[in-house]
């Protein structure tokens, strides 16, 4: 456990005593380079920033699982300071009240590559924090600075301890990992967001309508700062508009980038 109470469980299966992640089984990394016997030697950090509904914890988590390496999810760190923040009563307007909040609660989170576990507490949260009325709320705690130099610091620490994972939120490519090794932005149009993460809202249980999800992900985007944009405007990410691809498309082309810079490291 670090000083602000957030305790990292690591991905340990992917890494042997050498630091190296196994390239293994038939999930590999690349292919060839598995044939060859490849292995990922050192860490490599993967970000995928854009807004919300384009499709990054779905890849991330596919990714992750192709790479077999951890996935971290940034934005259940922010969604479970603002589910805290509900079971108090906050006032969500209260950035001061909402940093307290940050600040006293134990947040844990288990980073697999499929799954992500959080506890507030000592309380497994990881269901009731994807309910639209956190959703609505979250952006309120993440626009409060002092919460986000909170979080951006504890995933600089998750990042080192995990050593190679995929992350994705708003500001990983830009702000908290400046040096990634692979960098993703995944935008898609607002109404393809809006009936996927409705797709997704009626899967989990949750009665909510289309039009609903479309004024959630509306109002997000109008509070989320784009904190991505630098990567545009700088060419440092591969961009790629999910709007009329498949999931295994999205997946192939992300795996097909990371390749090439593998094989760039290695060459
Ligand atoms: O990615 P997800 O939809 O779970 O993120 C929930 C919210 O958390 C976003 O709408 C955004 O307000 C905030 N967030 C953020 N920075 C991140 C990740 C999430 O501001 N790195």
């Amino acid at each position: 456990m670090n000083r602000a109470g957030i305790q990292v469980h690591r991905y340990e299966a992917a890494r042997d005593n050498t630091g190296a992640v196994p390239v293994k089984g038939g999930k590999s990394l690349m292919d060839h380079r598995l044939e060859a016997g490849a292995t990922l030697r050192a860490a490599m950090i993967v970000t995928i920033d854009g807004p919300a509904g384009s499709g990054k914890s779905t890849a991330a988590r596919k990714v992750a699982a192709r790479l077999e390496i951890a996935y971290l999810d940034t934005g259940a760190m922010y969604r479970a300071i603002a589910h805290a923040a509900e079971s108090r009563g906050t006032d969500f307007e209260d950035g001061d009240a909402l940093a307290a909040i940050a600040r006293s609660i134990k947040l844990e989170l288990d980073c697999g590559p499929t799954f992500t576990r959080v506890r507030v507490d000592g309380h497994d949260i990881s269901e009731a924090i994807r309910t639209m009325s956190v959703s609505a709320k979250t952006p309120f705690v993440a626009r409060e600075p002092a919460i986000r130099a909170l979080l951006v610091a504890r995933q600089r620490v998750m990042g080192r301890e995990l050593g190679s994972c995929i992350t994705d939120g708003r500001d990983q490519g830009s702000v908290v990992f400046p040096d990634a090794d692979v960098k993703f932005v995944l935008e898609a149009s607002l109404q393809t967001r809006a009936h996927r993460r409705h797709r997704e809202m009626i899967a989990d249980g949750e009665d909510v309508s289309v039009e609903e999800v479309l004024e959630n992900l509306q109002t997000r985007d109008n509070v989320d700062a784009k904190q991505w944009e630098p990567l545009l405007a700088s060419g440092q990410a591969v961009v790629i508009d999910t709007s009329k691809m498949a999931i295994g498309e999205v997946i192939a082309h992300m795996v097909s980038v990371i390749s090439t810079v593998v094989d760039g490291r290695s060459a």
